[in-house]
């Protein structure tokens, strides 16, 4: 029987989301944890019409069969009827299996990294060559399903993989950023996210009450970014923690902070993280402390007040692949 294995990894966002929504730049990371996806045929041929997708670690459990009869999560079998739209009919022959790393929901780039593992896993099976605009288009189409009008950041970096700064456009601008060092990180999770559409929306509400202040917001985040970017290429971490810190306050001034993502935030500069933030939509998910060298001591004091966390260390891609 044919198997086909693929990988996307999950990402992080150094500074810039939301304000990217509105064709600001940002900056995002893949980082060292992702989906993988294994491809067969069909084990069950005569049940229910395929793709299927069993899936473990992505906040869900069990057998997604898409279709009006279908089982699962609404928005899965919704990505897996796109999937067929995008690569034709055959799809409907697949099973695919997925295990995530990074938790569903907190603005690591689940979503992202499970459309792009499930296209290039796909492409694998079928034998066909998958080129990066490919990738990238089908990916933007999935991606539309989970978040509506994604500014496209998450599926571009979880496709590019490395570290760049990205614009929305009719063209987007993908810069790749060549970092002098590697960056470490602690993560810590909080609740699930109300999801990145609702974040998106209810923000949009706000803004419009208030364009002016809004739009001083946004371009206070495009400045930021576009200093942080220098002080990637620079190597200067402090520069680059500090530059967090004050993107964290936007975020809150957006009011996409939590309680809980503050907690998380003070936790880690309390243990002497150079710089914390929100990742993502907010309103949830998960908090990005950058560290100068081993993030554990952070790591631990977020499971001490009862967080789930972890630790990534990213390089640019560039780096990787010399
Ligand atoms: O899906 P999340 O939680 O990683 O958020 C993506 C970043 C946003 O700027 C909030 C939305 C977008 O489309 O860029």
């Amino acid at each position: 029987m044919r198997i086909a294995f693929s990988y996307a990894p999950g990402k992080i966002i150094l500074a810039g989301e939301h304000a990217v929504v509105y064709g600001h730049p940002a900056i995002s990371l893949s980082i060292d944890r992702g989906v993988r996806i294994k491809v067969q045929e069909r084990t069950h041929l005569s049940g229910p019409i395929g793709p299927t997708l069993k899936a473990t670690g992505l906040g869900f459990v069990g057998c997604v069969i898409p279709g009006v009869d279908g089982e699962g999560p609404l928005v899965l079998r919704q990505a897996l009827e796109r999937l067929v739209e995008l690569l034709g009919e055959r799809v409907r022959d697949l099973d695919f299996t997925a295990e995530s790393a990074i938790p569903g929901g907190r603005g690591l780039g689940s979503s992202a990294a499970l459309s792009v593992a499930m296209i290039r896993g796909a492409k694998q099976y079928f034998g066909e060559p998958l080129s990066k605009d490919e990738e990238a288009r089908h990916a933007l189409e999935l991606e539309k399903i989970f978040h509506g009008s994604p500014s496209g950041i998450d599926h571009t970096v979880v496709s590019h993989g490395g570290l760049i700064c990205y614009q929305r456009a009719q063209e987007p601008k993908i810069e790749p950023i060549l970092m002098s060092r590697p960056l470490s990180f602690a993560i810590g999770i909080a609740g699930p996210h109300g999801g990145t559409l609702k974040a998106v929306e209810a923000l949009s509400v706000r803004a419009s009450r208030h364009p002016e202040r809004f739009k001083h917001i946004f371009e206070g985040i495009a400045n930021l970014v576009g200093e942080m970017k220098e002080s990637l290429k620079n190597g200067q971490l402090a520069a680059v923690g500090e530059l967090m810190n004050v993107n964290q306050g936007y975020l809150n001034a957006l009011s996409v902070s939590t309680v809980e993502l503050e907690n998380l935030c003070g936790i880690a500069r309390g243990c002497g993280a150079l710089g914390a933030k929100l990742t993502g939509a907010g309103g949830g998910g998960a908090v990005i402390a950058l560290v100068e060298e081993d993030p554990a001591s952070v790591v631990t004091a977020f499971e001490k007040a009862g967080f789930l966390a972890f630790s990534t260390t990213c390089e640019s891609k560039e780096k990787l692949e010399a």
